[in-house]
């Protein structure tokens, strides 16, 4: 058993012990330490830290996009693939405000089936699935706002990971928001054979992109496609509390034909009254179009030079797109404490 020591940002520290060949999110999950954590395969590097003093192997999952070379160099690790060779003293970048303490929910192996599955856009399809017991009956699958799930991809060994768009509402329901590629496995079954009825294994659920407290500020909300599924989890879990911190919903899209959600969207803003909703069109040549013209990156700019203020920022969506805004973040002042992250990386 190794000693394991991590201080954070604000000067806290945590202690906790990892097994000989027990990776490092396992075992501080384990004793009840939510340390930051999303895909738990090496791909999205949220879980990196600086190994101040000690040594770890790193099994096979990390990947150059997740820990460069010269990362590596300085010391970096992946926690999530990091099996450590002797006691460690880490550093985190980030405050132990980000720590969850207790027990993580209960992850396990569901049976679900496919209750609905509409394409919504070209690239986009909506996925309703109703978790079961053995019985076929709905089976409650808890999840707290913003937490993904992996599901297999029916009739293959593959698993891919996607965020719930709904709040857990102890009836087993799951709405995922599905970007398709060109040529991808979750794509193709979505496309061409995926019907309603169709048995399909979760896991999960899994993952730290959560709401925080906003301590006064407001929150703005920036999605980047499908990414807006975590997003509206949390501004609809907001809505259900009657949480009336201000709110800033941004979405963008390439044009109307790209566009979804934009009915619950406005719905939402219909009955959430410190909520505002920003669409922006990348290339639009209607002339009835009343939002922003251009990308959701050039909106943010935009919104926080009108609005003058430092909210909390939560970015999801594919990589680029979520670096993009980070960096407008920190252009504008923003804090890294008050910028929450998620970043759709390639499951395979
Ligand atoms: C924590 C987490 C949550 C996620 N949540 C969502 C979600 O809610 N909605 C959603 O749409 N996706 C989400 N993703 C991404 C998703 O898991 C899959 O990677 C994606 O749907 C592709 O699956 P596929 O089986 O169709 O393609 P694959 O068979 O995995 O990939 C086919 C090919 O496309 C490449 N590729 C994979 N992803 C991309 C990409 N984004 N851009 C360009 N090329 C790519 C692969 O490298 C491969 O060469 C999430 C990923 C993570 C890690
Ligand atoms: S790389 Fe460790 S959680 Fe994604």
């Amino acid at each position: 058993m190794y000693n394991i020591k991590i201080y954070f940002e604000d000067d806290e520290e945590m202690e906790f012990e990892c097994a000989d060949g027990e990776d490092l999110i396992t075992a501080s999950i384990r004793q009840e330490i939510i340390l930051m954590s999303e895909c738990r395969d090496g791909l999205c590097g949220t879980c990196k830290v600086l190994c101040d003093e000690g040594e770890v192997v790193h099994g096979s999952g990390v990947t150059v996009q997740s820990l460069p070379p010269e990362e590596e160099e300085e010391g970096q690790i992946i926690m999530c693939q990091a099996f450590p060779q002797s006691d460690l003293e880490l550093s985190a970048p980030y405050g132990s405000d980000r720590v969850t303490l207790g027990v993580a929910l209960p992850t396990k192996t569901y049976s679900s089936k496919i209750m609905s599955c509409e394409q919504l856009t070209e690239n986009v399809t909506k996925l309703e699935l109703q978790v079961q017991n053995h019985f076929d009956q709905p089976e409650d699958f808890p999840f707290i706002a913003g937490q993904y799930v992996t599901i297999e991809v029916p009739g293959t060994e593959d698993w891919r990971s996607y965020s719930m768009a709904n709040v857990a509402k102890d009836d087993g329901k799951i709405e995922l928001l599905i970007r398709l590629l060109d040529d991808g496995c979750m794509s193709n079954y979505l496309r061409n054979n995926a019907k309603i009825g169709d048995s399909v294994d979760v896991k999960g659920p899994f993952g730290t992109f959560n709401l925080h407290d906003s301590k006064d500020r407001s929150r703005y909300f920036v999605a980047g496609s499908t990414g807006l599924a975590p997003l509206l989890s949390m501004v609809r879990e907001m809505n259900d509390k009657g949480d009336t911190t201000p709110a800033h919903l941004l979405l963008g899209a390439r044009n109307k034909d790209f566009l979804f959600y934009e009915e619950e969207i406005k719905q939402l803003e219909s009955t959430m009254e410190t909520l505002q909703v920003h669409i922006a069109l990348d290339d639009t040549e209607d002339s009835e179009w009343q939002g922003f013209i251009g990308n959701s990156v050039e909106m943010l700019k935009s919104i926080l030079t009108e609005n003058d203020e430092t909210p909390d920022i939560y970015i999801c969506g594919p990589p680029g797109m979520v670096t993009a805004v980070e960096e407008t973040g920190r252009d504008f002042s923003i804090p890294t404490s008050q910028i929450y992250l998620e970043r759709f990386v390639a499951s395979s």
